[in-house]
């Protein structure tokens, strides 16, 4: 089984690992295919089953093993698009139905886990959105007004957030947010699955998407078909579209430590800064203790190798205002998809008739994700959905052109690194559970060395559309700086947009 995004462990790995589902044997027919068990993936596949539908998900990995394994879990219609910018890129109906998604999205999960009795510690409680010291409050008025007309308008302006430690200074209070620990959420939403019929498949890879009616998956190297009247593609970014969508976002990794807390020591809510990468923290009860959990220091993907660093700089800025906090417990980064014009893209995939997808998550892809539930299960069954213009994967945002330009000429660049040097000369250079580029004359080869000591070679070019990969050594993976595709250190996919591994080295 492909092992999970990362070497690193996130505080929900460990104790509530969801059990792994067989692999899928034979060929089958169902309603509807979901490619990828996350938490877009599982929420559709439960909604469409709760209606009656025959469903079967397919995932490569464990349950609830990709990005949602590697969560903070904030539930929130705080988003971290601020409102005033989704309204001048898309219109203030648009930002209110964005609003109205988000709130109904953490309302769904509330009502499933009181439906099916879920004990994943979901918890309603209060997010803070504070400016670093020193810097003007202008940017708190913006999103209060622009939240106000957004039908948000319980949020208000507030002296400080509830915390004693440090004076965060006036700042946004958005109530009616909520956490739950995610793992426990999925593990629990796959078991309803099967309890109203639908069926769950691991270890499957879903290799080629076929359109029509049925629509056709085929997988693991001319393994079982699934034949289905709609396929949704929920596996984080889409593994079954070459450019369309690819274009229109980026891939960023974002890191997140936790901290050990004595309970009760710091004021229970979700808390957010407005720095550019911004700071994200919540607290989490772990026993007989409470980890605080901080996130951000976010870069492209591929584009940097320094997380020690990154995991030190989140460390200070924790003990500067938490001196509570004693040792870092855990430490783990993750992948971010986003959008350039700032709403994910759940919907019909483009030119497609049957098959879906749902992307773009960004930091909210929890409630994006559920989003996606309720949008697509409206969708198949031939419903209208308010949402559905709103979140076209189609859409061509004109006032977005700026930011699109900028993330495809850094995509260009990347190909740049056809011309440069290797990272070492010689792999002997090489440390044991590591990896570095070589060049081979005009070629450059990804090189692994194992805890044996034994060398594993693959191409360093990204089969999605040619990019040269990068060494990740917190997660020990290579990483694509173009579209973020993904690999363990032998070359098998992790995410896509690539859905096979790196090629042998020649
Ligand atoms: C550090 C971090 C903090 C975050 N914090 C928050 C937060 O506080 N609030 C929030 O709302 N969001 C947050 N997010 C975002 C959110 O966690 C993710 O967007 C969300 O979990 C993604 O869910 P998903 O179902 O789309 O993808 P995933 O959980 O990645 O699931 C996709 C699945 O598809 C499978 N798959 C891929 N390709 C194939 C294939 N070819 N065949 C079969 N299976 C395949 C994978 O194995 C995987 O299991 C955070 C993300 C990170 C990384
Ligand atoms: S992810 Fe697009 S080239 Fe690698």
């Amino acid at each position: 089984m492909k092992r999970g995004s990362g070497a690193t462990a996130s505080v929900w790995m460990g104790k509530a690992d969801v059990p792994s589902r067989p692999a899928l044997a034979k060929d089958i027919t169902a309603d509807v295919c979901v490619v990828g068990a996350g938490i877009a993936g599982l929420t559709t596949a439960y909604l469409l089953a709760d209606e009656g539908s025959s469903v079967v998900v397919l995932d490569d990995g464990a349950i609830a093993g990709g990005e949602t394994s590697r969560t903070t879990a904030h539930l929130v219609n705080a988003l971290d698009d601020r409102y005033f910018e989704i309204e001048s890129m898309h219109g203030e109906k648009a930002a209110r139905l964005a609003a109205g998604s988000h709130s109904a999205a953490i309302d769904r999960i509330e009502a499933i886990v009181a439906r099916e009795k879920i004990e994943c510690e979901f918890d309603r409680l209060d997010g803070y959105l504070f400016v670093p010291p020193g810097e003007s409050t202008d940017v708190l008025d913006k999103e209060l007004e622009a939240a106000h007309r957004a039908g948000l308008t319980e949020v208000e302006r507030v002296s400080r957030a509830p915390l004693e430690s440090f004076d965060t200074g006036s700042c946004l209070r958005f109530p009616r947010q909520a956490q739950f620990h995610p793992l426990k959420y999925l593990d629990a939403l796959a078991q309803a699955i099967e309890k109203k019929g639908g069926r769950i498949f691991n270890q499957t890879h879903a290799e080629t998407f076929k359109d029509g009616a049925p629509g056709q998956v085929t997988t693991n190297k001319g393994g079982p078909v699934v034949s289905a009247g709609a396929i949704v593609v929920a596996t984080n970014t889409p593994v079954n579209d070459w450019v369309a969508i690819h274009t229109k976002q980026a891939a960023y990794r974002t890191y997140v430590i936790a901290m050990k807390v004595p309970k009760g020591s710091v004021t229970k809510a979700l808390y957010w800064d407005t720095t550019d990468p911004y700071h994200y923290v919540r607290l989490q009860d772990v026993g007989d203790h409470e980890v605080l959990i901080v996130g951000g220091e976010d870069h492209k993907t591929g584009q940097a190798d320094d997380a020690d660093e990154r995991f030190d700089r989140l460390e200070a800025w924790t003990r500067e205002r938490f001196p509570v906090a004693e040792e870092v417990e855990f430490h783990w980064s993750g992948q971010i998809m986003e959008p350039i014009d700032s709403l994910a893209f759940i919907g019909r995939n483009p030119g497609d008739k049957n098959i879906y997808v749902v992307t773009g998550d960004s930091g909210n892809g929890l409630t994006h994700g559920t989003i996606a539930g309720i949008l697509l299960t409206d969708l198949i069954q031939g419903r209208g959905n308010e949402w559905e213009t709103l979140y076209d994967p189609s859409r061509i945002s004109l006032k977005a052109a700026p930011e699109f330009a900028k993330e495809n000429l850094n995509v260009a660049a990347q190909y740049g690194d056809y011309a440069t040097a290797g990272d070492v000369d010689r792999v002997r250079e090489i440390a044991a559970g590591t990896g570095a580029l070589i060049r081979h004359g005009l070629k450059k080869v990804a090189v692994y060395r194992d805890s044996h000591g034994e060398l594993h070679k693959c191409s360093a070019i990204c089969p999605h559309l040619g990019c040269i990969v990068d060494w990740n050594s917190a997660e020990k993976t290579w990483d694509c700086p173009c579209h973020g595709s993904r690999f363990d250190p032998y070359g098998k996919v992790l995410n896509g947009p690539a859905n096979t591994g790196l090629g042998p080295a020649e």
